[in-house]
């Protein structure tokens, strides 16, 4: 049978939300980008000027927010459409910061869970298949080198319009890749079970259709 639940792990730039995006548009599955959740958490906190390493101020701007995901894939933070502020390249630094606290976590994890409720789901994160849906049927982690990422994430932003330099993106990544393994609570891991792409030279349709080729196998 068809996998209810896919998780797609792995660090930043792997290629983890056009994938998950690609999967959800040919299968039918309702795509939940547990990062935005972080990233949304931590673009209120900076509009509110919240101290990131202030636990309680975090949690108070968390608990007075209300986050949708909507089935075109925007991302609506009070009612306001942010999809695309929140991508920009201080928004993943804003949401590694808050992602650090469990408290936050788990506010995040039971909104995830609700919005999974019913529904076939492709999730990507860190700690889909480790720690938030450890049941899933499918598990994938992705990654490539952090080379590779950076280039990819940086031609992104470029075309986006963004003015940043390959070795601001590198830097960015890899410091990011750093806090997100290193954290005490629900880490980046290779969660047990996981198949591992590498999809360092690989095309997007390449890796695309190895995924389908596990959908349809029923893994
Ligand atoms: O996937 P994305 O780059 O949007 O994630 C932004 C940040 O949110 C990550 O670097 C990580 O700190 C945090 N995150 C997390 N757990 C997840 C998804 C994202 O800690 N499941």
């Amino acid at each position: 049978p068809e996998p209810m639940i896919i998780t797609i792990d792995g660090p930043a730039g792997a290629g983890k939300s056009t994938v998950a995006k690609e999967i959800s548009r040919r299968f039918g599955y309702f795509h939940l980008d547990s990062g935005a959740l972080y990233r949304a958490i931590g673009y209120a906190c900076s509009l509110k000027g919240a101290d990131l390493n202030n636990l309680q101020e975090v949690i108070s701007v968390a608990k007075s927010i209300k986050i949708e995901l909507t089935e075109e894939g925007k991302v609506i933070l009070n009612g306001r459409d942010v999809t695309w502020e929140i991508r920009k390249p201080e928004g993943g630094y804003l949401a590694s910061q808050v992602a650090r606290f469990k408290e936050i976590r788990e506010v995040v994890v039971e909104l995830l869970r609700e919005m999974a409720k019913g529904k076939k789901i492709v999730i990507d994160g860190r700690d889909a298949g480790s720690y938030i849906f450890p049941e899933a049927d499918l598990k994938i982690y992705l990654t490539a080198t952090p080379e590779e990422r950076a280039k990819r994430r940086y031609e992104e932003l470029k075309k986006r319009g963004f003015n940043v330099s390959y070795e601001e993106v590198l830097k960015e990544v890899v410091e990011r890749d750093e806090r997100d393994r290193n954290r005490p609570f629900a880490p980046l891991v290779v969660p047990e079970g996981a198949i591992v792409i590498d999809t360092t030279g690989k095309s997007l349709e390449t890796v695309i259709s190895e995924i389908s080729q596990l959908i349809k196998n029923g893994n």
